[in-house]
């Protein structure tokens, strides 16, 4: 996040660089040799490392023969009571923060400066005292400050400058609030933020608001004092005892980039000076012998025994782990932020992952920033690169570290693949912005092999059935197949060798079972012919009766009405048997000396009523063929059967009144 908002201020100082520039060339002498101190790998061995939990590392240095020139002078200061260090650069003024140098990797610093004044009554300007870079190589001082007091407005003026700028206003309202409380909400009461960038210093100064005095009485913090402090700041150094690259190159004696696999770049912000880089595939210190070294931040054992292998339902294998002493390098730390939700965070808090796959050496990650990304980015302080995706949500490559298997296998106490039976896999993506190793378990196991007997045996007898045809033996890694002995078969679903008599047995239950079904078969398909039988026997029966009952005559009828067919339809007893649910007795509406009426649902879901004729009687069928003959070339009245429905049932005659709401069906069975 920071080096993304350095990018930022840089872009934005570069129309300035041409002016800054001129005027520092004009003074830009390098420093006498004496000044500068080289020293040998022993006496950077005595020197501290750490400030607190700050880290040193030269050309900064604390104490004498520990710095390159008295600019990277560090002082650690430590308070007595609470037992905290700080550490600040030699003016004093100027801290260090956010974990300290790490020289090889960038050129800037996180910094903070504070100063405040007292407010005094009767006097209305207060010039604050000034902030200058801390020696000449330190090139850029950018970020924001925050100030307090009551009743000001806040002006500005650069070191290279005469103008001053009002920055911002304070007000202040009638209550009091803590100097803190005004802080947190820094939006012009009590508290207003300036942005600032400068390459030679600043100064602020206060000049009163007409009518806020604080001869009016009023006492508090915000009104006694006024104050700045940096919210955030970056501070840019290099190496300023020569003008560039070429012309320190020129001087070994004093040549900074030390280091073998390492370079020098030239200061193109303001064009003096110059710093030190690793080159591609090292890390470490640029400015020591020997400083840039491959990668050397994996450590393949596990320091802690109780740790959290999971998060949620993500599972978290080594050498990926969530405590300390728990995963294997930096870039592999992540925090399980909540269980619940299974969120689970990358070390640089942009990244989320949501799985885990060793066997492929892939990462599901999600980008949770809100800064535009389109392939994977994630910046670990001090870590190569090892992950490697498109896109905000991706399945990512991952390497162990950015060795080749030859590199790492030479390193042993560094190498990850610590489990037997395990082999180490050249990682490369084809565009080569990933370029390292992981570890595979070796064909015929299984496992994670990146922890000590991680990787173990698979049966394959097991897991892969019919894998032999015969008999499946698994030994250490692989397997083999073999054939049952003589006298013995292959039983394939209990996969052992059987004797051939036994199976005999089998088959003898076998035929006696398939030979019962067959008679069982036998029984139930002579059931089935006669039952077959007496339906054609019916059909017959019902094909005579409806012939006798007239049925042709209906069916003449009304196929020579044309106005009729469409509205008349004969019904099958099916039909009928259908929408009365078998005749049943609650379809019952009403009773006859003939016959039963039925309430029938047709399939179309019309409600009609079903006449049902116990008897037969000749005059009775002559009645209703005459009605339907009578009925069907007219309209039918209102308060007569708009329809008449003609059953074709095969043997029974069945007549249907189509009233507007109902059918009347009247219906003779034999
Ligand atoms: C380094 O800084 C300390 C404290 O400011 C000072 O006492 C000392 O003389 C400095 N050393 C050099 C070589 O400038
Ligand atoms: C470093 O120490 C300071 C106090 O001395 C503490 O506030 C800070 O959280 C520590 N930082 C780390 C990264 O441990
Ligand atoms: C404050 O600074 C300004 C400009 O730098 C100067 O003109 C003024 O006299 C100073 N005031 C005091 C009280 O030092
Ligand atoms: C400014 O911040 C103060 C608290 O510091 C708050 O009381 C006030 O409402 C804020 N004003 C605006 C306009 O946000
Ligand atoms: C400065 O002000 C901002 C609000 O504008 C606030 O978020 C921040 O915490 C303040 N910084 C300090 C150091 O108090
Ligand atoms: C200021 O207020 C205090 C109490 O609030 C009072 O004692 C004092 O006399 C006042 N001073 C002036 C100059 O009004
Ligand atoms: C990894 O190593 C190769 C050379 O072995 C180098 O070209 C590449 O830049 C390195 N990648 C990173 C991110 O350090
Ligand atoms: C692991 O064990 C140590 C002591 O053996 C204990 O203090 C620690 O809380 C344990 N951690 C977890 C995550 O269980
Ligand atoms: C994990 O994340 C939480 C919340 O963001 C944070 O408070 C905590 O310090 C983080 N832990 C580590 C070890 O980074
Ligand atoms: C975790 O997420 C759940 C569901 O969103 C939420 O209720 C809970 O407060 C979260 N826990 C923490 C520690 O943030
Ligand atoms: C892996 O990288 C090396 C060196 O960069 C290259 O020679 C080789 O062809 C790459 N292999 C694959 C499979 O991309
Ligand atoms: C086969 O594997 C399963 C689990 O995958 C296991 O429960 C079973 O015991 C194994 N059988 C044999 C014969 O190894």
């Amino acid at each position: 996040m920071v080096c993304g908002f350095l990018v930022l201020v840089l872009a934005l100082l570069g129309t300035q660089t041409t002016r800054v520039s001129a005027a520092l060339a004009t003074n830009g002498r390098p420093y006498e040799e004496g000044n500068i101190v080289v020293p040998s790998p022993a006496m950077l061995r005595r020197c501290p490392e750490r400030c607190g939990n700050l880290t040193v590392a030269y050309p900064f240095g604390i104490g004498s023969g520990c710095f390159r020139d008295p600019d990277f002078n560090l002082t650690c200061v430590v308070d007595g009571s609470t037992g905290t260090s700080r550490l600040f650069l030699r003016d004093g003024i100027t801290e260090v923060i956010n974990g300290g140098f790490d020289v090889g990797w960038s050129r800037y610093i996180s910094a903070a400066y504070a100063d405040d004044d007292a407010v005094v009554s009767g006097v209305d300007v207060y010039n604050m005292s000034s902030w200058s870079p801390p020696g000449r190589s330190f090139v850029g001082f950018s970020g924001r400050i925050n100030v307090t007091g009551c009743g000001f407005d806040v002006f500005m003026l650069y070191n290279d400058s005469n103008t001053p700028f009002k920055a911002c206003s304070i007000t202040c309202p009638g209550s009091e609030i803590t100097e803190t409380a005004a802080m947190e909400n820094c939006n012009g009461t009590w508290c207003c933020t300036v942005p600032f960038y400068s390459f030679n210093g600043f100064q602020f100064s206060f000049v009163r608001l007409r009518g806020q005095d604080s001869r009016v009485n009023r006492t508090g913090p915000l009104w006694n004092k006024v104050s700045v402090t940096t919210d955030y700041a970056s501070l840019q150094w290099n190496v300023a005892d020569q003008a560039n690259c070429a012309d320190a190159k020129g001087d070994a004696a004093t040549y900074a980039c030390l280091s073998n696999n390492s370079s020098c770049v030239d200061n193109l912000m303001t064009h003096r000076g110059y710093s030190c880089y690793c080159n591609g595939g090292f890390l470490g210190n640029p400015y020591v012998p020997q400083g840039c070294l491959r990668d050397r931040g994996y450590n393949p054992i596990q320091q802690v025994a109780n740790c959290t292998r999971q998060c949620g339902d993500i599972e978290i294998p080594f050498p990926f782990g969530i405590e300390e002493g728990c995963y294997a390098r930096k870039a592999f730390h992540l925090n399980c932020t909540n269980a619940t939700t299974s969120t689970l965070q990358m070390e640089d808090d942009e990244h989320q992952v949501t799985h885990i796959n060793l066997d492929e050496g892939l990462i599901d990650i999600k980008y949770i920033a809100y800064y535009q990304q389109d392939f994977l980015r994630i910046y670990v302080d001090e870590e190569p690169d090892l992950y490697m995706g498109y896109g905000e949500t991706t399945s990512a490559q991952w390497a162990v570290a950015n060795l080749t298997c030859q590199e790492a296998q030479v390193d042993m106490p560094r190498y990850a693949c610590v489990s037997t039976n395990s082999e180490c896999l050249v990682v490369n993506s084809t565009q080569n912005l990933l370029y390292g190793y992981r570890c595979k378990c070796s064909t015929g196991f299984q496992g994670n092999p990146y922890v000590r007997e991680g990787c173990q045996d698979i049966d394959e007898c097991n897991k892969t059935i019919g894998i032999c045809e015969e008999v499946c033996n698994n030994i250490v890694g692989s397997y083999h197949c073999s054939k049952c002995p003589d006298k013995m078969e292959y039983d394939t679903t209990t996969r052992k060798c059987t004797s051939i008599k036994r199976q005999n047995i089998y088959l003898g239950i076998i035929i006696g079972l398939t030979g019962g079904f067959g008679v069982i078969l036998l029984i139930l398909s002579g059931l089935f012919m006669v039952h077959r039988w007496k339906r054609y026997i019916q059909r017959q029966l019902r094909r005579r009766y409806f012939r006798k009952n007239q049925g042709l005559l209906l069916e003449q009828l009304i196929s020579s009405d044309e106005n009729a067919s469409d509205k008349t339809r004969i019904f099958s007893v099916e039909e009928l048997e259908k929408a009365t649910n078998n005749f049943d007795q609650t379809r019952i509406v009403g009773r006859g000396g003939h016959g039963m009426v039925y309430k029938g649902i047709l399939s179309d879901q019309r409600v009609v009523a079903i006449k049902k004729s116990k008897v037969i009687e000749e005059g009775e069928i002559n009645q209703f063929i005459n009605e339907v003959a009578i009925l069907l070339p007219n309209k039918p009245p209102k308060h007569r059967p708009a329809l008449w429905m003609l059953s074709r049932n095969r043997g029974t005659s069945v007549s249907v009144r189509f009233y507007p709401k109902w059918i009347i069906v009247w219906y003779s069975s034999f």
